[in-house]
């Protein structure tokens, strides 16, 4: 069967035009090289574009059930904090359709079981459960099967909308932040890809590119599974932004020297203070940029923030394998003997970030005021 929408080789990929993918982002298209996942409606499936592979292959990852999903998202095929939104959403939807032939209560009790494996499935990024409940939310209400599909389809198709919009606003809001000729650090990836659409942090970077600033973007290789290198590098080449890749560690010495006159991150989850969770390594970067004397911004939308989590400590930070850490592919360099931490995330205090920039407006410490004033704008 073809494959719907998305790109279906690496020649296809290689052939689009740098100009037309910026495009793309302005027109509101989800261009079908970043579009993260799709659902299939023929099979009642969710289609991945497998980030692990990227942008040396392009190969897809067709989830037929919750479990296959669940390892997905836990392999990392999908990431990034609105993708794992979309994710979660499609994934009540496939739930409802791996169980349509089951009376009602029982459908239901299982969709209510994939819930808390997909939730369990990355447990930092608050979106993921965000988009999960809220899908949970519009379906419980459901009488047939076919409703709890049909239902579950709708929000999740709601969510998607919603991220390309909040995304787009959240540009409108920070490129007013990028000075021309800026010179930009930027860590782990949080584009299109990571997005679910228009991207956070890089989706400024690539409105502030588009409106004429000339700009240049130092770009983090994030280890252990390098999006910078890999995902953010890609994008930027796709959209033909100028920009270096650099090894995490040169961070600090690019500021020493001037390079770096910004840094721009996304964001897994913030707490009610304003304390934000995002890929390793952030915290160091805030660290540094506060010594620097360099702003230092976060990008996310209003969904990455998690009120029930009071400050950082409150959040959970993924441990993920080591395997992650000593090899590459199959070849080990870490002796067997040693001991390997691999902690996926690290939280940034609030007193390090200089604006938190979401779809409601560009906030500002005192966090826990400003983060409250912008989910009640939400609210209205
Ligand atoms: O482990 P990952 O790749 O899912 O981590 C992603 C990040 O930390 C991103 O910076 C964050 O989710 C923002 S995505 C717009």
């Amino acid at each position: 069967m073809p494959v719907p929408k998305f790109l279906q080789s690496q020649r296809e990929l290689n052939a689009v035009p740098k100009r037309d993918f910026v495009l793309s982002f302005f027109n509101m298209e989800v261009h079908a090289l970043t579009k993260p996942l799709q659902w299939d409606q023929e099979e009642g499936a969710i289609l991945l574009l497998d980030q692990r592979k990227l942008p040396r292959e392009l190969d897809y990852w067709r989830c037929r059930t919750i479990g296959e999903l669940a390892l997905a998202i836990r392999q990392m095929a999908i990431r990034g904090a609105p993708s794992l939104a979309l994710a979660g959403a499609f994934g009540m939807a496939l739930a409802a359709w791996e169980n349509r032939s089951q009376p009602i209560t029982a459908a239901k009790k299982a969709i209510e079981d994939a819930k808390s494996v997909l939730q369990c499935s990355r447990p930092t990024a608050v979106n993921l459960r965000w988009a999960i409940d809220r899908v949970w939310r519009k379906i419980t209400n459901a009488s047939t099967p076919d409703e709890l599909i049909q239902k579950a389809l709708e929000e999740a198709r709601a969510i998607e909308e919603e991220i390309q919009l909040v995304h787009r606003q959240l540009a409108g809001y920070g490129v007013s932040l990028v000075p021309d000729g800026a010179q930009i650090y930027h860590h782990c990836h949080t584009g299109a890809l990571a997005g679910g659409g228009f991207g956070t942090a890089l989706g400024i970077i690539l409105q502030a590119f588009q409106s004429g600033k000339k700009l240049h973007v130092f770009v983090g290789e994030t280890r252990p599974l390098l999006q910078g290198a890999r995902l953010t590098a890609w994008e930027l080449a796709r959209a033909g932004i100028p920009h270096t890749v650099v090894v995490d560690s040169a961070s600090g010495s690019l500021m020493r020297s001037g390079h770096i006159h910004l840094c721009f991150v996304g964001a897994d989850r913030i707490a009610a203070n304003g304390d934000t969770a995002n890929k390793i390594g952030t915290y160091t970067l805030a660290v540094l940029a506060r010594y620097h004397d360099i702003p230092f911004y976060v990008a996310a939308p209003t969904s990455t923030i998690d009120l029930a989590s009071p400050g950082g400590e409150a959040i959970p930070v993924e441990e993920r394998p080591a395997e992650e850490v000593t090899s590459l592919v199959s070849y080990r360099w870490v002796p067997e003997e040693s001991r390997v931490a691999n902690p996926a995330f690290d939280v940034t205090p609030a007193d390090l970030i200089t604006a938190i920039i979401t779809e409601c407006g560009v906030l500002r410490p005192p966090y826990t005021s400003s983060i409250r004033q912008a989910l009640a704008k939400r609210e209205n």
